[in-house]
């Protein structure tokens, strides 16, 4: 059976490229994780359907909306994991007009049945500067004391979530001028 691996965090902090630096160290020794991103998984439905353009539009989209595409991303990343590694680039919560909305609900959960929950983070002042430098994206401009209540809220979700599935939560600090350490750590998470 492969190894479930969900990596969370707030717009901007790095989890992908965190993840892809692990994924190519990891190379290096023979160890073969398949990368999903849950938010492509979502997007291309939502596209289909003509309802958004852009990646960023989606955390705008009517709760319910949200909801289904959620649901159906689930079960379509459950069926090709199968017994592979898997590497599922999501989030603990996302900030929507309306409030957060959980990530990982019972629903998703079920599906996917991680072994370990990894929560990204870095201080709030490096994600703001991170956000400001990134110009292919459309992110969301909200002040550094927003970001903090972010980071605290998906920690406090995610120990819901280990609660429902028995899976481990591991925070992983991804600072500036630092991404080697964050790699290294999650490197010991996959291995
Ligand atoms: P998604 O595309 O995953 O959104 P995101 O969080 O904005 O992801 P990014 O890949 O843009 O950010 P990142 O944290 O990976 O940062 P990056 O590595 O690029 O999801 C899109 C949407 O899908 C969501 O908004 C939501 O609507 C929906 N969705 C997804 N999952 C869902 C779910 N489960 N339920 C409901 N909806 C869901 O890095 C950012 C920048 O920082 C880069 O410029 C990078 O070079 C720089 N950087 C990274 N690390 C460092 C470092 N250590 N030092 C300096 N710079 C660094």
């Amino acid at each position: 059976m492969g190894k479930k691996v969900v990596v969370t965090g707030v717009p901007g902090v790095g989890k992908t490229t965190v993840i892809t630096g692990a994924m190519d160290r990891l190379a290096g020794e023979g160890i073969v994780y398949e990368p999903i991103n849950f938010g492509t998984f979502m997007f291309e439905l939502a596209r289909k359907e003509g309802m958004v353009a852009d990646r960023d539009e989606m955390r705008r989209l009517d709760r319910d909306v949200q909801k289904r595409l959620q649901r159906a991303a689930a079960s379509g990343i459950a069926a090709i994991s199968g017994d592979a590694n898997v590497i599922i680039d999501t989030h603990s919560s996302v900030k929507t007009p309306v409030g957060y909305l959980p990530g990982l609900p019972e629903w998703v959960l079920r599906e996917l049945m991680p072994d370990v929950i990894v929560l990204v983070e870095t201080d709030e002042d490096q994600i703001l500067q991170r956000r400001l430098g990134d110009e292919s994206r459309t992110r969301d401009m909200e002040g550094a004391r927003s970001i903090a209540e972010h980071q605290q809220f998906n920690r406090a979700i995610a120990a819901a979530y280990a609660m429902y599935t028995g899976c481990t939560v591991k925070i992983v600090r991804n600072e500036n001028f630092l991404l080697d350490r964050a790699v290294e750590d999650m490197v010991d998470v996959l291995r």
